[in-house]
């Protein structure tokens, strides 16, 4: 093991720890996060896989919808691996992202809220700098595809749909800064979709809103897989991933917010 990327990247995810957002009793940090995200992605894939291939292409709303079911069917264990390493540093970039604006207790500003989501670029650009595999980048720089322009992105990367779906899921089921309260499983599967709405089209949806509420129904955590993983479990494994002097070519697509 190289030593030197070993360290690099043991700092710079033990950063994101010690910047801990609080406020009341209220703490939430980038790497619980990522650690639930990871947890909710596998239960998911899983849940997907089993499905007959003749149901999952009538869930799947996509105009490539051989697409996605090929990806989910054919996913090497390189690629369920990835999922999970692209889940564990989707949001690394935050560290670069003012705590003002990332502690902010009440609703951002725009111009805080175009701060805020340049945050999947920096994570990209971070890992571009570590050498992480160029599908991993890409699907982290497209996470919030709804702050992107470009309509194809869905078809760019399965990964990227997701990684949005789940992302946005785990962050309702999570304390939050701005956030007093919790919200109830209804309240958080309302506002999915209406977040989803604001994107492009995720082609997820409906598969995604029957297995939350299966697992619901069932009373079965889908966070809790990964919970007990330590810095170095994350750092040992995402360094399958890297290659050295890889240079990653990110796809050349303007930052543009919806705002
Ligand atoms: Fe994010
Ligand atoms: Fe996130």
């Amino acid at each position: 093991m190289d030593k030197a990327v070993f360290d690099l990247l043991y700092e710079t995810y033990s950063s994101t720890i010690d910047d801990i957002i609080s406020s009341n009793d209220t703490k939430i940090d980038t790497f619980s996060h990522s650690l639930k995200l990871s947890s909710c992605m596998i239960e998911f894939i899983d849940y997907l896989r089993q499905m007959p291939v003749e149901i999952l292409e009538k869930k799947i709303s996509h105009k490539d919808v051989k697409l996605f079911v090929d990806y989910i069917k054919n996913l090497t264990l390189t690629q369920y691996d990835k999922l999970i390493v692209m889940c564990w540093w989707h949001d690394i970039g935050k560290i670069k992202i003012e705590k003002a604006i990332l502690a902010k207790p009440g609703k951002l500003t725009e111009e805080e809220y175009v701060e805020m989501s340049k945050h999947s670029v920096y994570s990209a650009d971070l890992l571009k700098k570590f050498g992480f595999d160029s599908d991993i980048i890409a699907t982290v720089f497209f996470h919030h595809p709804k702050n992107f322009s470009e309509k194809k992105i869905y078809a760019l990367l399965p990964e990227i749909s997701l990684l949005e779906i789940t992302d946005i899921y785990t962050a309702l089921r999570e304390p939050r800064i701005y956030r007093n309260r919790d919200l109830s499983f209804e309240e958080a599967v309302k506002l999915l979709n209406e977040e989803l709405a604001k994107g492009l089209g995720n082609p997820f949806i409906e598969v995604f809103s029957e297995f939350i509420t299966e697992k619901e129904n069932e009373g079965y955590d889908i966070f809790q897989k990964f919970k007990n993983l330590t810095v170095k479990d994350i750092i040992e494994k995402s360094m399958h991933y890297i290659h050295k002097n890889q240079v990653s070519s990110l796809p050349n697509i303007n930052v543009h917010t919806t705002l």
